[in-house]
C-alpha cells in the first residue's frame, strides 16, 4: 500500500487492491458511513457500521440534505468522537465532509472516493460544502479529512461520461505540473476510447475498460495526479496564489455550465474551457505554437469534448456570449479577474485581466 502524510493534511492511500480498504475501517470503531445509493454493491465493507444513503444529485447538494443527515446522526447517537466515512463520488464527499466539518462543531471524517474525479480532485484539498439557492459549493468549510482510500478498482462501475469528466480534470493537473505524465494519459485515455468504440456488446462499461485496460499504468496516473493536487493544497491551502492554478480551464467551464443550465457535465466544460483559454493565449501572442491545437487534438482523441459546437447543449452558444455570465461569477470581484492562461505544457501563467479585455478577445475569436 502506497501513503503519502501530507503535512496537514490527510494520508493518502493509493491501491490497486479493494480489499485493503478492510485494513483501515476496522471494526469498534465509531464510524458512521455516508453512501451513495449508487454504490450499494460496497455496502459490505461497511457492514459493521450504521450507513445513511444518499442520492448523488446537485439537486440534493443541499443544506436540506446535510440537516437530514445530521438528524439521522443523532438519532443513531453519534457523539463528539463519532468518525464519518463518505464513500461516492465528488457530491457525496462535499456533503459528508461538510456536515462533519459541523455536526457537533466537527468531528473527524475520511473519504472513499468512488470516480475519477472524486479521487484526482473533488476529495482532495479539503474543500467541502454545498450548493445555496443558485450557487454552486456557496456554504461550505475547508476541513481536511484523516485519509483518503483511493482504488481505481472502484472505478469499473462508473458510466462513460462520469469517466470522461474526471479525465479532464486530471490532463488538467498534468497540463500544469507534468508534461510526461499528460503525455501517457492523453495515450491511455485515447486507447480506452478506442477500445470502447469498437465494442458493439457494450456489456463492459467504459469504467470497465478503462480500469482493466492497463491497471497498474492508470493506478499510476491516478497516483501521481491526487499526489499533485496534495502538494498544491499543501503549500497553499486557502488559495492565496498557487491553489488558484487548479482553476485552469474554469472560468469558462463555471459559464458553460451556467449557460447550458446543467446540461453539460462539469468535465466536459473545464474541456472546453481549458480550449478557449489556450486560445485566448494564442490571440494574445503569449502561447507556444501550436498550442490550442494540439491541446484540442489531445481533448478529442482522450474523447473530450473541444468546442462548443460539439456537444447539443452548447452548440447554441459562443465564446463572446460567455464572458457576460463570467462577469457573474462568485469569484469575480470589481471589474478584474483572476485567470489562468495556458501557453503550453508546464507553461501556465496566473494573470489579473480586466473582464472588459476579455471580453473583447473572446469577441475577436472565431
Ligand atoms: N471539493 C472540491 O475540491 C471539489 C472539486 C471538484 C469538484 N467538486 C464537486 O464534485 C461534484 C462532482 O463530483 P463527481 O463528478 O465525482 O460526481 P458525483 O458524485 O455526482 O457522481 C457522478 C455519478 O456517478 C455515480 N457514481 C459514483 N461513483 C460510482 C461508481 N463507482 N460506479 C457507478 N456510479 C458511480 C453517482 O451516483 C453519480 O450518479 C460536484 O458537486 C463538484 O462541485 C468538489
Ligand atoms: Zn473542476
Amino acid at each position: 500500500m502506497a501513503t503519502n502524510k501530507m503535512k496537514m493534511g490527510p494520508l493518502l492511500h493509493i491501491n490497486k487492491d479493494i480489499n485493503c480498504l478492510r485494513n483501515l475501517v476496522l471494526a469498534g470503531t465509531n464510524y458512521f458511513v455516508i453512501i451513495d445509493n449508487n454504490l450499494q454493491h460496497l455496502s459490505s465493507f461497511f457492514e459493521d457500521f450504521p450507513q445513511i444513503r444518499l442520492t448523488a444529485c446537485e439537486q440534493g447538494k443541499t443544506l436540506e440534505t446535510v440537516e437530514k443527515i445530521a438528524e439521522t446522526l443523532l438519532e443513531l447517537g453519534a457523539d463528539r468522537d463519532a468518525f464519518i466515512i463518505g464513500v461516492g463520488g465528488g457530491i457525496t464527499t462535499d456533503i459528508a465532509g461538510f456536515t462533519a466539518s459541523i455536526y457537533k462543531r466537527g468531528v473527524k471524517f475520511a473519504f472513499v472516493p468512488t470516480t475519477l474525479l472524486s479521487q484526482t480532485d473533488a476529495s482532495i484539498g479539503g474543500k467541502n460544502g454545498v450548493n445555496f439557492h443558485a450557487f454552486k459549493n456557496m456554504l461550505g468549510t475547508i476541513t481536511q479529512p484523516e485519509w483518503i482510500f483511493i482504488c481505481p478498482q472502484l472505478l469499473e462501475t462508473l458510466p462513460q461520461e462520469d469517466f470522461k469528466a474526471g479525465i479532464a480534470e486530471v490532463l488538467k493537473t498534468f497540463i500544469l505540473f507534468d508534461k510526461e505524465m499528460y503525455r501517457t494519459s492523453v495515450g491511455y485515455f485515447s486507447s480506452v476510447a478506442k477500445e470502447y468504440a469498437q465494442r458493439d456488446d457494450r456489456k463492459n462499461t467504459y469504467g470497465k475498460i478503462a480500469v482493466n485496460q492497463d491497471m497498474d499504468l492508470l493506478c499510476r496516473i491516478i497516483g501521481k495526479c491526487a499526489e499533485y493536487k496534495c502538494g498544491v493544497v499543501e503549500r497553499d491551502e486557502f488559495e492565496k496564489g498557487e491553489r488558484r492554478m487548479l482553476n485552469l480551464g474554469h472560468t469558462f467551464a463555471h459559464a458553460i455550465e451556467k449557460l447550458s443550465e446543467g446540461k453539460i457535465s462539469h468535465g466536459y466544460a473545464v474541456s472546453i474551457g481549458m480550449v478557449i483559454a489556450a486560445r485566448i493565449a494564442g490571440s494574445m501572442g503569449v502561447a507556444q505554437e501550436g498550442f490550442a491545437e494540439s491541446l484540442a487534438r489531445d481533448l478529442m482523441m482522450a474523447g473530450l469534448p473541444s468546442s462548443l459546437e460539439e456537444c447539443p447543449a452548447t452548440a447554441h452558444l459562443k465564446v463572446a456570449d460567455l464572458t457576460d455570465a463570467i462577469k457573474k461569477d462568485k469569484k469575480v470581484t470589481g471589474n478584474s479577474l483572476h485567470f489562468i492562461l495556458p501557453k503550453g505544457l508546464e507553461d501556465v501563467e496566473d494573470i489579473v485581466i480586466p473582464i472588459e479585455t476579455l471580453k473583447k478577445i473572446c469577441n475577436d475569436l472565431r
